[in-house]
C-alpha cells in the first residue's frame, strides 16, 4: 500500500532518510533500513576531508533546528574504503555528493558510482557554505553542474535545490533540462537564532540552517511549485515528523519523503511510525494508494 518506484528503484515505502543525519556508517545505514525507512541518504561527500565548523554548530529550539555542520566528513576516496559497495545492505542506499567547481562534482560523481548506490543526489543547495550560493540560485551553473554530472555517471541522479533563491521553478526547470532524474527539494532555509542574554548568534558560524518543522511550510510551497513545472519525481523534504506531514507532502506532488529532524524529535523508529500514521490516515480515507493522492492539492 505505501510502496513506490522512484527513477525505477524499489521502495518498499516511501520514507528516505535525509543527508546528514546518521548515514555515515555502512552498520548505520543497515541500522536505518532494518528501522523502517524505504531508502537511506549518505551524508554528502566532496573530494576532500572537510573539518566543518566550530561549535556550537547545532542547537534546538522551539520550532525545529538550526544547524552549521559545515559538511565535514571524510572525503570520498576515504568513503570509497571504508563502505566498499553500497548494493549489499538491507535498502536502497543515496550516496550524497557535493564540490566546490564543476570538475569537483563530475569527479566525486564517478567515484561515488563505484559504489553502487541506488542513486546519487547532488547536495548543490548547503545554506551556510558560500560557494553553495551561486550553485544553487544561478540556473545556468546548476545545469552546468548536473550535466557533469550526469555524464560521469549511469546511476539516476536527483539534485537537491534550495528554498533560498528567487523563483525555485526556474531551477528545477533547468536542472530537469541538463538531466536530472529527480529533485529532491528542500535543503535548510537559511536563518539565525540570538541569544538575548549572551546578546550573540547562538552557532559559531551565526548563520545556520533551518530543519524540522518550521521548515514545512517552506517545503511544501516548494514542492508544490517544482510539481507544476517539471515531470521528474521529486524527493519531499523539510519537517516532515508524522504522518500527516508525509501526506501533505504526496499532496503537493512528492513521490518519496526525505526524513531528517524527526529522527532526533521521534528516535530511528520515526520511518515505522510515519509510516504507521500514514497507513492510517489512507484507511480512514479509503486511499489504496499513493499514486490516488499525489499531486492531488493541484487539482
Ligand atoms: C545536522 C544536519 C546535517 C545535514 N547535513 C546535510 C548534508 O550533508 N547534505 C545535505 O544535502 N543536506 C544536509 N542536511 C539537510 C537535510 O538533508 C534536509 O534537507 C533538511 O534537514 C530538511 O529536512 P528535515 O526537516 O526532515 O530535517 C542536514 C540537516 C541537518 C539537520
Amino acid at each position: 500500500m505505501l510502496g513506490v518506484k522512484l527513477c525505477g528503484i524499489k521502495l518498499e515505502n516511501p520514507t528516505v532518510l535525509a543527508s546528514g543525519i546518521l548515514g555515515v556508517t555502512k552498520e548505520g545505514v543497515d541500522r536505518i533500513g532494518k528501522a523502517g525507512a524505504g531508502a537511506v541518504t549518505l551524508k554528502s561527500l566532496c573530494h576532500e576531508e572537510r573539518q566543518g565548523y566550530k561549535n556550537p554548530a547545532i542547537i534546538v529550539w522551539e520550532k525545529g533546528m538550526l544547524n552549521a555542520i559545515g559538511l565535514s566528513g571524510q572525503g570520498i576516496s576515504n568513503a570509497i574504503k571504508d563502505f566498499r559497495r553500497l548494493d549489499d545492505v538491507s535498502v536502497p542506499v543515496i550516496g550524497s555528493i557535493f564540490g566546490y567547481r564543476t570538475e569537483d562534482f563530475a569527479h566525486v560523481a564517478s567515484e561515488m558510482s563505484k559504489l553502487k548506490p541506488a542513486m546519487i543526489e547532488v547536495d548543490i543547495s548547503c545554506p551556510h557554505v558560500d560557494y553553495g550560493k551561486p550553485i544553487c540560485s544561478d540556473k545556468g551553473i546548476a545545469a552546468e553542474v548536473t550535466k557533469a554530472v550526469k555524464k560521469n555517471t549511469r546511476i539516476p541522479v536527483s539534485i537537491k535545490l534550495s528554498p533560498n533563491v528567487d523563483d525555485i521553478k526556474e531551477i528545477a526547470h533547468a536542472v530537469e533540462k541538463a538531466g536530472a532524474d529527480a529533485i529532491t527539494a528542500i535543503n535548510a532555509a537559511s536563518g539565525m537564532v540570538i541569544d538575548i542574554d549572551a546578546k550573540k548568534p547562538v552557532l559559531a558560524n551565526k548563520i545556520g540552517g533551518i530543519t524540522g518543522p518550521a521548515l514545512k511550510p517552506i517545503a511544501v510551497r516548494c514542492v508544490y511549485q517544482i510539481y507544476e513545472t517539471i515531470k521528474i519525481p521529486i524527493i519531499g523534504t523539510g519537517g516532515i515528523t508524522y504522518g500527516k506531514d508525509a501526506i501533505e507532502m504526496v499532496m503537493a506532488g512528492a513521490t518519496a519523503l526525505g526524513i531528517g529532524t524527526a529522527v532526533y524529535y521521534r528516535g530511528i523508529n520515526a520511518f515505522k511510525k510515519i509510516c504507521d500514521e500514514m497507513q492510517q490516515w489512507m484507511k480512514k480515507n479509503k486511499v489504496k494508494n499513493l499514486g490516488e493522492i499525489r499531486g492531488v492539492a493541484h487539482k
